[in-house]
């Protein structure tokens, strides 16, 4: 698991890499298209706002001008001597001006000691302090303008403007004031605002602010205004102490030593640009996430690929460790047969001849015993190895089931409960029955000794359709359609130590209750024998499930056994080949005593030679498989060929469906497994050679 864990990483890192790589591009990128829109964007709000504040300041300008020149007529007015500095006929004189003068309300002459001369009305005049430039500096055509005032308090503000006049002929000099409302100085902006979160204001070049607003309730002092417009270009973004940043246009009336400036909020101005990093961010954040999944998947597609590769891997060297394992027993299975194949044969003559009831009658009756057990220990061995002759047969696999089970019912361990869930009513596999039943049989075993203490042993049986291949625990498992069998159990569970040799021959935990540890083992050879596999799953303390897949089979028939063609009437001579010249010695007197005449070969060339010269004098051959120059299959085959109606029968330590197909092929009418026995050859010759 680590391994595929850590074989994950490069790949986990290189895409995760190309992932972060290609997540820096694209926000790069979107945020430099979103840089430059808002500079683009600023850039023309400025050019507009800067037209806008352009056009107000030529407007205030202009109504200015209106003043400066009435100033002037009034100055020519009093050099002419038209307008008097006092007397009745100057208060309606300026009144006159007053109504001439669209901006202006009121009208005042003063003389140089800051005295009224004259009104145009009775209305309280601005403080002469508060002018710039100071009244005291004034001269020729200069205008001074004063700080805002209100005549009345809560009065709306005025402005005043002043002009001074000289004296003259016994005529003292002054200033003529004129004020106007200070909301007159904002022009058509006080009327209709281009925009709600457009703001105007004036100024005086000292920074007093003449009329309008910027931002509601600033707090900075006039002197740091003054130097802050001074300073300031045509139009700038400037951040406000109301955290607002406002797009600001300036122009100067240096005539009048006023500045006019405009100002707009760019959150507002901003909205479309807004909106448009909002869907880049939606966009950009869809494409991470995008990236990240499909990052995800890549790796995680790759960890199952590692994991199936090292599934695979693990399970070719089980696979070739059970087959090198599976080799050696069978070999040494298939001389041990030939050892208890004499032991049989003999030991069954011996005790035919011996007194019924003596004591050599009772030895030879535990030697048997012994031997017999021997060969069944060889049967399992050489079931796992592969080997074995067995016959190969299309069967259902449902009532072997049932044997299993009723079997098991009928020894059941108090505690332990029999489920079954047989699900199918049909279904044939294909193979040897008797294996079929041997590997159920085991798994049911210990089922219920991985219980001591009782618990539920479920088998249930079903059809499956594999629709790809897929590796189980213990096997690959191919397309197809199978019988699937589980074996399932409460017990105590199997731990990954045991987990990976449990279908090894030999191993077992059960050592001291005299387990074999061929249990498995034996199931694992059935399934292979089979064509099917094994899928192992445990939970340690919870119990267990073996699955066996085995292929359904199509057949219908049942004569997967060996044909027999019987060879009509006598002379019954038999000949017998075997390398083993012991096993040839035991055979024929085993067909002597069934009263058969037998001729012997331990060489299967001159064997051959002799049958082929007298083909009429043998009713039947019997020959082994596995000799140094001539097997016995290929014997058979010459033989069948020449006498198509001589049986012919096959004696092997080895068989399977591979070994029965070979020797069909081959023409031998029966195959039979070592070591032999006198009761099932005394059947097979009575089967091929009934006697008339
Ligand atoms: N259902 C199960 N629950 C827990 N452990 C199991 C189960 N089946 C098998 N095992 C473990 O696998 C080992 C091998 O089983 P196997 O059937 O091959 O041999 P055995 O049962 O020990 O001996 P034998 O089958 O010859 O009596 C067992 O010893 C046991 O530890
Ligand atoms: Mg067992």
């Amino acid at each position: 698991m680590d391994d595929i864990v850590s074989e994950a990483k490069p790949l986990l890192r290189r895409s995760t890499l190309l992932a972060l790589i290609i997540s820096a591009v694209m926000i790069l990128v979107a945020s430099l298209s979103l840089l430059h829109l808002r500079r683009e964007a600023i850039d023309t709000q400025g050019r507009e706002l800067r037209l806008l504040s352009l056009a107000l300041t030529a407007e205030v300008g202009r109504g200015l001008q209106g003043v400066d020149e009435g100033f002037r007529a009034m100055q020519t007015e009093l050099r002419e001597g038209r307008l008097p500095t006092s007397g009745p006929l100057a208060g309606r004189v300026l009144k006159t001006h007053v109504d001439l003068m669209p901006m202006v309300q009121n009208l005042w002459l003063f003389d140089e000691q800051g005295q009224v001369l004259a009104a145009a009305d009775a209305s309280a005049p601005p403080s002469l302090a508060s002018f710039a430039p100071s009244l005291d500096s004034l001269q020729g055509d200069r205008v001074a303008i004063s700080r805002p005032y209100s005549a009345i308090s809560g009065a709306p503000a005025k402005v005043a403007m002043a002009a001074h006049f000289p004296a003259d002929a016994g005529r003292p000099g002054g200033w003529i004031v004129a004020a106007l409302p200070a909301e007159s100085l904002l022009g058509a902006f006080s009327i209709a605002s281009p925009a709600p979160d457009a703001r105007m204001a004036v100024f005086r070049t000292d920074g007093v602010r003449l009329a309008g607003a910027i931002v509601a309730g600033a707090k900075i002092s006039e002197e740091q205004l003054a130097r802050r417009l001074a300073a300031m270009q045509d139009s700038a973004v400037r951040h406000f102490h109301d955290d607002s940043e406002r797009l600001v246009a300036m122009h100067s009336l240096q005539q009048f030593g006023i500045d006019v400036v405009l100002t707009r909020d760019l959150g507002v101005m901003l909205v479309s640009w807004r909106q448009a990093v909002r869907l880049t961010l939606a966009v950009v954040a869809f494409l991470l996430l995008v990236l990240a999944v499909s990052v995800y998947y890549i790796v995680r597609a790759d960890t199952r690929r590692a994991r199936a590769q090292q599934a695979l891997q693990a399970q070719q060297a089980r696979s070739s460790k059970f087959s090198s394992l599976g080799a050696l027993a069978g070999a040494v299975a298939h001389d041990f047969n030939n050892v208890l194949a004499a032991i049989v044969g003999y030991g069954e003559m011996a005790q035919d001849a011996a007194v019924e009831g003596s004591a050599q009658r009772r030895h030879l009756d535990m030697v048997i015993k012994a031997a017999l057990r021997g060969k069944t220990l060889v049967a399992r061995i050489l079931t796992f190895s592969g080997g074995g002759a067995r016959a190969s047969t299309s069967f259902e696999l449902k009532p072997i089931v049932e044997e299993v089970l009723a079997m098991l019912e009928g020894s059941l361990p108090a505690g332990i409960r029999l489920q079954r869930q047989l699900e199918i009513g049909q279904g044939r596999a294909s193979g040897d029955p008797t294996q079929a039943f041997e590997a159920i049989m085991n798994l049911c075993t210990n089922a219920m000794q991985a219980m001591p203490s009782g618990g539920a042993l479920t088998v249930s049986l079903r059809r499956v359709q594999v629709a790809q291949a897929r590796i189980l625990s213990h096997s690959r498992l191919e397309a197809g359609a199978y019988l699937e069998l589980s074996v399932a159990d409460e017990g105590r569970g199997i731990s990954p130590e045991v987990m990976e040799h449990l279908f090894e021959p030999f191993f077992t935990t059960r050592a001291k209750e005299a387990g074999t540890g061929l249990g498995l083992a034996v199931v694992h050879g059935v399934v292979s024998e089979f064509n099917g596999a094994i899928d192992v799953r445990s939970k340690l303390g919870r119990g267990s499930v073996f699955t066996i897949f085995l292929p359904e089979s199509t057949d219908t028939d049942d004569d997967g056994q060996l044909a027999a063609t019987p060879a009509a009437g006598a002379p019954q001579t038999v000949m017998v080949i075997d390398d083993d010249p012991d096993l040839v010695a035991m055979v024929e007197e085993m067909l002597t005593d069934m009263g058969y005449s037998t001729v012997g070969y331990t060489e299967s060339p001159s064997a051959l030679q002799a049958l082929l010269a007298e083909p009429q004098r043998y009713a039947l051959v019997i020959t082994d498989e596995v000799m140094p120059s001539l097997s016995g299959t290929a014997l058979a085959q010459v033989v069948h060929a020449q006498l198509p109606d001589l049986p012919l029968v096959l004696l092997s330590g080895y068989g399977g469906p591979l070994m029965a197909a070979k020797a069909t092929a081959a023409g031998v009418s029966q195959l039979m497994l070592k070591p032999l026995r006198r009761e099932e050859l005394v059947q097979v010759m009575e089967e091929l050679l009934p006697r008339a």
